[in-house]
């Protein structure tokens, strides 16, 4: 992949519609001030509710160049109903391109076993939907190693080669993420280890792979200037106007 890959990833938040188009407006507003050639891809993955507006706003000026669209969550079936739930062919229709898929907040605030995480792949694949599959320790122990591959296991389970390889795989230890108590960021040395775990897990090397938790302007250098990581998932910062803009400027340099 020549660009880095971005990902907002803006969780429950803004408040209202009106600050969703303050952002995309501020990044719209850097963008148009560097090369229309694309420096970096950036996928944004608002709450459902400002989908349809983000959509329009991803279409327009200098973000059409730059953005896709990304949802936060998908239900695995596609027609049955199902209370308060999504399903693909809804998300599609949207003109969402990507989805995150078994993120650390759903798999361990809100009870997402493996097995869902799995089905609700298959639905995103199934629905030609691009999965960016979230997996991390919940801690740095020495069981680590066991419980990372005990997950992919079970999350890319009866997957075939070819599926897998059209996932992006986003390594975020729980403890990295910003909102878990004493988070701190992952180093380097470490999410490299770990990538190498998840590759050899499933067999693969090709995957565009993502490094997320604690993501700032500070560090996004020291994750996305190694060959093996090819972008972040990014939280907290991903809603901060100037600092977002700051790790996509950052991500521009690595432009190959
Ligand atoms: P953070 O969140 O960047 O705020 O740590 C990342 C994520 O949860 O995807």
């Amino acid at each position: 992949m020549k660009q880095k890959l971005i990902v907002a990833n803006w969780k429950m938040a803004p408040a209202t519609q009106a600050e969703a188009q303050r952002i995309l407006e501020f990044i719209d507003d850097y963008l148009s001030t560097i090369p229309e050639q694309k420096l970096f891809s950036l996928v944004v993955c608002p709450p459902f509710i400002f989908i349809e507006e983000v959509a329009k706003m991803l279409a327009t000026y200098h973000l059409a160049h730059y953005s896709s669209l990304g949802a936060q969550d998908i239900f695995w079936e596609n027609q049955t109903p199902h209370t308060g739930e999504i399903s693909g062919p809804m998300l599609a229709k949207l003109g969402v391109r990507y989805v995150l898929i078994g993120h650390s907040e759903r798999r361990w605030e809100m009870g997402e076993s493996d097995n869902v995480v799995n089905q609700k792949l298959k639905a995103a694949l199934q629905n030609e939907l691009i999965p960016i599959v979230c997996v991390g320790e919940q801690i740095r122990d020495e069981e680590f190693r066991s419980f990372l591959q005990n997950q992919v296991r079970a999350t890319f389970a009866d997957l075939n080669f070819q599926e897998i390889s059209k996932c992006i795989i986003a390594y975020e230890p729980v403890w990295a993420i910003s909102s878990s108590p004493g988070a701190r960021p992952d180093t380097p040395e470490s999410a490299l280890q770990s990538i190498q775990i998840i590759q050899e897990t499933l067999g693969v090397t090709d995957n565009i792979i993502l490094n997320g938790g604690s993501v700032t302007s500070g560090n996004v250098a020291d994750f996305i200037s190694l060959e093996q990581i090819q972008g972040v998932l990014v939280g907290g910062a991903s809603l901060k106007k100037d600092e977002f803009v700051k790790i996509l400027s950052v991500a521009a340099t690595f432009h190959k």
